[in-house]
């Protein structure tokens, strides 16, 4: 069956959107919002749309509300380490959507892959990174806004979903929790899931010649039914950064906040970060900079000290003769200087830090990517 053509990108999807420019804070993501919604009726309204029921373009109204659609602004570049799988997500996706040549040997070809890693590796700032590099339309599909319990609805929302990703090509589909689309076969509602999974996999196989590419994200690869897993152009495997890949995380997103670590400090502790991914890094650092400003506002006195760009409250003694009592509310929006995080402090706070992720789950990945063998 030949699929009826939203027509040539009209797509509204880039047309005069300037890109904020990503700032190196940390764990910050910026996504450019438009007013999809409006863009969508305006589709929905002209000539273009008029194969579709009424029905369904009820669900793409509802499903462009639900959904989480923008256009990400995190770089490439923001991506510290995890080279390889950045590699393998450019040659499938970024290849897929824009080499000619490729694009032309893949006709056909469902257009799809799989992100699997431990949680908080950074599956969803890759493929975030990857919308924005190919200038996608990036929507963030999870099972549960599949999911109604009414007969025949599920499999409707997954068509609503595609014709959504259509009219707003070139579109990066993203689902989180991908396994829970399979269905459970010790489950009643088995023959409902399976008919939303086949629903799936014909959409994906229909999106030949558009610009829409589905990335399927799981912390269980191992449970992703083997004929479903067939359909994907490959399995990523996002995995823990190394010790390099963290002391760059480190050094990055303490820049402009008040510290004294050195670059062989971040790399010493870095040698001691085994099994934490950039989630946990964050969550350390993070409390060492909250327990700074606590033991500042438990402090109770201050004083003013002159820097070159004005004068400053700093902590002090309750007998130091400048010293002034304040609430923290009362020193509300007034500059202060807490003390700097030093490689000392912080590295107590990573004494005390766990790794989110056990072992044994990163043997699971590893054991899941070497049985992939020519399976993808
Ligand atoms: N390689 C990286 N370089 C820099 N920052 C990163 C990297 N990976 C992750 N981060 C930071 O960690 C945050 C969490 O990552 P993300 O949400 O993408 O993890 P995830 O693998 O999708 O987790 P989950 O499995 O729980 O959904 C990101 O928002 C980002 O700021
Ligand atoms: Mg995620």
């Amino acid at each position: 069956m030949v699929r009826q053509s939203y027509g040539p990108k009209k797509c509204y999807s880039c047309t005069g959107i300037k890109k904020k420019t990503q700032e190196s804070e940390p764990i910050q993501e910026t996504n450019v919002q438009m007013d999809y919604p409006e863009l969508v009726d305006t589709f929905l309204d002209s000539e273009n749309a008029s194969h579709l029921t009424k029905k369904i373009k009820d669900k793409i109204k509802t499903m462009v509300c639900i959904l989480n659609v923008s256009k990400p602004t995190v770089k490439l570049a923001d991506i510290l380490g995890a080279e390889e799988a950045k590699r393998h997500a450019i040659e499938t996706i970024l290849y897929s959507l824009q080499d000619a040549e490729l694009k032309k040997f893949r006709d056909g070809q469902p257009m799809g892959c799989i992100f699997y890693g431990q949680p908080g590796t950074g599956k969803t700032f890759l493929a975030k990174a990857i919308a924005n590099e190919a200038q996608c339309t990036f929507m963030e599909v999870s099972t549960t806004q599949i999911d109604d319990k009414y007969h025949g609805e599920s499999a409707a929302n997954v068509e609503a979903i595609f014709h959504l990703a259509r009219i707003l090509q070139p579109t990066i589909i993203f689902i989180d929790e991908i396994e829970s689309m399979m269905p459970d076969r010790s489950d009643s509602s088995a023959v409902n899931s399976a008919k939303v999974m086949s629903k799936f996999l014909t959409e994906m196989q229909g999106n030949a010649g558009q610009q829409v590419f589905v990335i399927g994200c799981t912390n269980y690869p191992e449970r992703m039914d083997v004929a479903f897993r067939r359909r994907f152009q490959r399995f990523i495997h996002v995995k823990l950064p190394d010790a390099k890949s963290q002391s760059m995380m480190m050094q990055k997103w303490y820049k402009g906040f008040n510290h004294t670590i050195t670059k062989a400090e971040f790399d010493y502790m870095a040698n001691r970060l085994h099994g934490m991914g950039p989630t946990d890094i964050h969550k350390f650092m993070d409390h060492a900079l909250t327990t700074r400003k606590t033991e500042f506002y438990e402090s109770g006195s201050y004083k003013l000290v002159d820097y070159y760009d004005g004068q400053k409250y700093v902590a002090c003694t309750h007998d130091d003769p400048k010293a002034i009592k304040l609430s923290r509310n009362e020193l509300g929006q007034r500059k202060c200087v807490f003390e700097p995080v030093t490689a000392k402090f912080l590295f107590t706070m990573l004494l005390n830090a766990k790794p989110n992720v056990s072992a044994e789950v990163t043997k699971r990945m590893e054991d899941f990517e070497k049985s992939l063998g020519t399976l993808c």
